[in-house]
């Protein structure tokens, strides 16, 4: 029987091995962790990510082709193909300190696949990395002794969090990029075997290395920048009275664009966009490229200007002053569906608004426990409340931060009852009903569209 390793069990690792596993009864799958308590976690039925369906999918694999290890050298000797799935983050010292990617969590892995391997291994990068990573895992891999061929291949994961098992089960393309040698083209051909239990072959493209490497920095440049163009836009409708929901559907009907990815928020977080965006800058900059470095750079730079052009914006429609007043974020995961707050806009929405003195209490559905780490350091200067009727009683403001589904349809009549009058709300999603809610009585809001103001 194959076996296939995963080191790494995060968001990534741990439902595409959960996919891998059920699409391919006859081969046995590992996932292997540092992280003890991750591995208990997947062990078990509280699984230590949220995702819709991950955990039918686990349960129906787990202990009989699907199984979680703490041990990372046994499951190395094991494997035939080994999937590296560590943390890429963004490096926070030294040289590129704030834009390069941290790579040493997969030196490391490695370092340990080459101590470990006592037979030929296919060696897959699945987590996101710099241009010509897969050299660099090479030249170690093949140092010293060479009596084991380590064939490596870049197969980068372009799942969504949130549909996380819907990407995996019916994904867009699946690239593996290989070298265009014997032993590459097989090692091509095998992978390419794996995913073809249930992927179509017409959607499974091959590509050089460097080509798949970039591709997976390039998709989630263009992903990112879709959002900071029309989040551009939508400072501009504010002004001249435009709709942002209006261009973007004006816009996005044209085939050549595409209607997807041009909803105007607070702004994208996620743990990806912005660490991957710089990852291309910094690269670009240590090729020389400065003009091609700093073309990416404004889709952060917009990004940033969106989230405190919210903030901004609520200072400014509540009589130039927050401080003292209660306002209440909802939501506080980086997008709905998930309990994820990497990089979420409502982390820096909260600092604006504890930095301007309000009496901020956040809510979230999922994100609560998360948020409390992420802003740890505030201590009692803001709020957690997991009810979103007790978080906004007595509020002057909600700010909607996540496009969760149960707040499209909470009592708003309710809510308003609750409120500080004037009451106010923003609508950092545009997922709420305006009309009715300024029908309530509410002063409402939104991203790129007009305000509808009592006052
Ligand atoms: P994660 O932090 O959730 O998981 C990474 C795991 O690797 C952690 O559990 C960590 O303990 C483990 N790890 C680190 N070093 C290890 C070692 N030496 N041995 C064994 N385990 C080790 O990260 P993630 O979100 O799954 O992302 C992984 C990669 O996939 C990143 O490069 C990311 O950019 C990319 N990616 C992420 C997503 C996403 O939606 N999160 C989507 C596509 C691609
Ligand atoms: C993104 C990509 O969509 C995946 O293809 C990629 O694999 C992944 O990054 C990764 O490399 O980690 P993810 O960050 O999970 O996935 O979620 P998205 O659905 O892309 O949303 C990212 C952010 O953009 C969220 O904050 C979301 O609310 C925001 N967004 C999205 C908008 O503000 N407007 C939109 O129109 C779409």
């Amino acid at each position: 029987m194959k076996t296939i390793l995963c080191i790494g069990a995060g968001y990534v690792g741990g439902p595409t091995m959960a996919m891998i596993a059920r699409k391919c009864p006859g081969t046995r799958v590992i996932v292997v962790d540092i992280d003890a308590a991750r591995i208990k976690a997947w062990q078990s039925d509280q699984l230590p990510i949220y995702e819709p369906g991950l955990g039918e999918l686990v349960q129906a694999s787990l202990n009989k082709n699907l199984f979680f290890s703490t041990d990372v050298a046994q499951g190395i000797r094991d494997a035939d193909i080994i999937f590296v799935s560590v943390n890429t983050p963004t490096k926070m010292f030294g040289q590129g300190a704030g834009r390069a990617a941290d790579l040493q969590y997969w030196e490391k892995t490695a370092r340990e696949i080459k101590a470990n391997s006592t037979s030929d291994k296919i060696v897959v990068e699945k987590s996101t990395l710099p241009v010509r990573t897969a050299e660099a895992m090479e030249r170690i891999l093949h140092s010293g002794n060479k009596t084991v061929h380590f064939e490596v291949l870049s197969n980068p994961e372009f799942l969504a969090e949130g549909t996380a098992v819907k990407d995996l089960e019916n994904p867009d393309r699946v690239l593996i990029g290989g070298h265009a040698t014997d032993t590459g083209r097989r090692a091509q051909a095998a992978l390419a075997d794996v995913y073809a239990h249930w992927v179509p072959r017409n959607r499974i493209l091959t590509t050089s290395v460097w080509s798949s490497e970039l591709s997976k920095l390039a998709a989630n440049a263009f992903l990112a920048q879709r959002i900071s163009s029309i989040n551009s836009l939508s400072a501009l409708c504010e002004r001249t009275e435009a709709d942002v929901s209006e261009v973007a559907r004006a816009v996005g009907m044209d085939a050549r664009i595409g209607s997807r990815f041009l909803n105007a928020s607070v702004g994208f977080g996620g743990s990806c966009f912005k660490k991957d965006i710089l990852n291309l800058v910094y690269l670009c900059q240590s090729y020389g490229l400065t003009e091609v470095a700093d073309y990416w750079e404004q889709v952060v730079t917009m990004n940033e200007y969106q989230e405190d052009r919210f903030v901004r914006k609520m200072i400014s429609a509540m009589f130039n002053t927050v401080a003292g007043k209660r306002i209440a974020v909802l939501g506080f995961a980086f997008k709905a569906d998930t309990g994820d707050t990497r990089e979420s806009p409502a982390i820096r929405v909260c600092r604006f608004l504890v930095d301007e003195r309000a009496a901020t209490v956040v809510t979230d559905p999922k994100a609560l426990d998360n948020a409390r780490k992420d802003l740890a350091d505030l201590g009692d200067k803001i709020a957690y409340e997991p009810d979103p009727y007790k978080a906004a009683a007595g509020a002057h403001a909600l700010a909607v931060a996540t496009d969760w589904e149960e707040y499209k349809t909470l009592d708003y009549r309710k809510i308003y009852a609750s409120m500080v009058k004037p009451a106010f709300i923003f609508d950092g999603r545009n997922c709420l009903n305006h009309k009715e809610l300024f029908e309530i009585g509410f002063n409402v809001y939104p991203i790129g569209k007009v305000s509808l103001s009592h006052l």
